[in-house]
């Protein structure tokens, strides 16, 4: 009976493995970026089926991978490592491509209680939060903790402007087009982004092959007499750099996504108060799921259309998600006033500073054994929140492959590290873009392999 059960346990290890390969395999990118099937691949290696379940979310499959690679085990780290694969770390996938958030997980299960939320049936049942605020789906207490965080962080102005809470920023970002992009133009509007640029946003712009808007690329090279819309991604994904506008046009209008302006990633140096500025849970307290950003708009009609392409798009955003946003922000901004106390990890921006800052001394540490890759350097400035002076700590390393190395993507690859190539965002297949907020399993493997990489 028991020979019959491992037989049969087998069985089913193997067709579900066989599964997930062809599923990773079908993760390569083509010429352009697609992200709906890479996401949905991440959902599938998350939870597939049995053994995901029953060893750790390891995922095995004996493959036949082509070439030389035959018949060698594979093994997929897709989430927390808890014990190691049987023929050694060295066939483990690691998985870098996406920003997703998860070393953050740590800090919020100590704070259990302090910052879980429980809602009744009866609650947040209207579409309307507050008739009185411009964006009127708004929860009253998602603005307070907003403009409690700028204020106690001091990254950004909120005093005497408009808040708009989105479904992400990223459903803030469409807002912002729609809002700025003349619906009687001569033509649609130029939205360009100095390269390298986030790869979301020309998929975002030309989705819909509106015609209000169209992605016209790299903002280096725009030269054209016409209006236009520049993104300003300050620090810069997928680099990290500090950025201003480039195209420096009179007909220009900016957007400036400030997703990375947080005190763990770079130094804070003043409030930013620009036209419309974007933020996001995902990226400042790493509460990706929740799908919440915000933007802080200046003029009070392009608050109400981004407010009103909200509304035509989604009816408005989840008031569980807003309610669960607002009791996290207001539990940093308190954590950061009352730091001192020494009983658990209160201040989360200490926390997540010192990991982040140990992350990057670690990958480069790995990086400098190897000269096969390198790392950008930062100039370090004082932070005006933490006083601590720093270079940038991104939440992606924009790694190089040197010499002869054309595609560090598929170079990578060959060596079970999956990282976005550097032509998703407009920049050269020579770079990847390597995600630093992993959870630790995935981390540490991240810098044991890249050393021990040859050829
Ligand atoms: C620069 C930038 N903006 C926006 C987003 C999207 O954030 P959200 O999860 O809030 O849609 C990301 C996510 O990686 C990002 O890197």
């Amino acid at each position: 009976m028991a020979d019959y059960y491992v037989l049969f346990l087998k069985n089913v290890l193997v067709v579900s493995l066989a599964m997930n390969m062809g599923l990773i395999w079908r993760m390569r990118y083509e010429d352009e970026e697609n992200l709906t099937p890479s996401w949905g691949n991440m959902l599938h290696l998350h939870g597939s089926g049995l053994y995901a379940q029953k060893n750790s979310r390891i995922q095995e499959e004996e493959e036949e991978e082509e070439e030389a690679h035959a018949s060698k085990k594979t093994h997929i780290l897709t989430t927390t490592l808890s014990s190691a694969a049987p023929d050694g770390l060295e066939s483990v996938v690691i998985n870098l491509d996406h920003g997703d958030p998860t070393m953050y997980e740590e800090f919020w299960k100590q704070k259990g209680e302090e910052t879980t939320v429980v809602t009744s049936s009866w609650q947040h049942i209207s579409y309307f939060s507050d008739v009185n605020n411009v964006c009127w789906f708004l929860e009253p207490g998602l603005v307070s903790a907003i403009t409690a965080l700028h204020r106690t962080v001091g990254n950004a102005v909120t005093e005497g402007r408009h808040i708009v809470v989105g479904t992400g920023s990223s459903q803030l970002y469409q807002a912002a087009l729609y809002a700025l992009s003349p619906v009687d133009g001569p033509g649609p509007m130029n939205v360009v982004s100095a390269a390298p640029f986030y790869s979301s946003y020309p998929l975002m712009t030309d989705y819909l092959k509106s015609e209000l808007h169209k992605w016209a690329g790299d903002a280096y090279k725009f030269n054209k007499e016409e209006p236009y819309i520049e993104l300003v991604t300050s620090p810069n994904n997928p680099d990290g750099f500090t950025r201003q506008d480039v195209v420096k046009g009179d007909k220009g209008i900016l957007i400036h996504d400030l997703a990375y302006y947080w005190p763990q990633y770079t130094p804070i140096l003043s409030p930013a108060d620009y036209d419309i500025m974007l933020f996001t849970v995902s990226k400042s307290t790493g509460h990706a799921g929740s799908r919440i950003g915000w933007a802080v708009v200046k003029d009070r009609e392009i608050a109400k259309k981004m407010t009103t392409f909200i509304e035509i798009n989604t009816i408005g955003v989840s008031k569980e998600s807003q309610i669960r946003a607002a009791k996290i922000l207001q539990a940093v901004s308190d954590g950061c006033i009352h730091h001192n106390r020494k009983e658990a990890e209160t201040n989360f921006f200490d926390y997540s500073y010192k990991l982040m800052a140990e992350r990057w001394k670690r990958i480069r540490e790995a990086v400098n054994k190897t000269t096969l890759f390198s790392l950008p350097s930062f100039p370090q400035e004082t932070c005006s929140f933490s006083g601590r002076t720093f270079g940038q700590l991104p939440a992606f390393a924009w790694l190089k492959c040197e010499g002869e190395i054309d595609d560090c993507e598929s170079f990578l690859r060959r060596h079970k590290v999956i990282t976005r190539s550097g032509k998703h965002f407009g920049a050269s297949m020579k770079y990847v873009r390597v995600s630093m907020l992993s959870r630790e399993s995935e981390f540490k493997l991240l810098t044991e392999r890249l050393p021990a990489i040859k050829t």
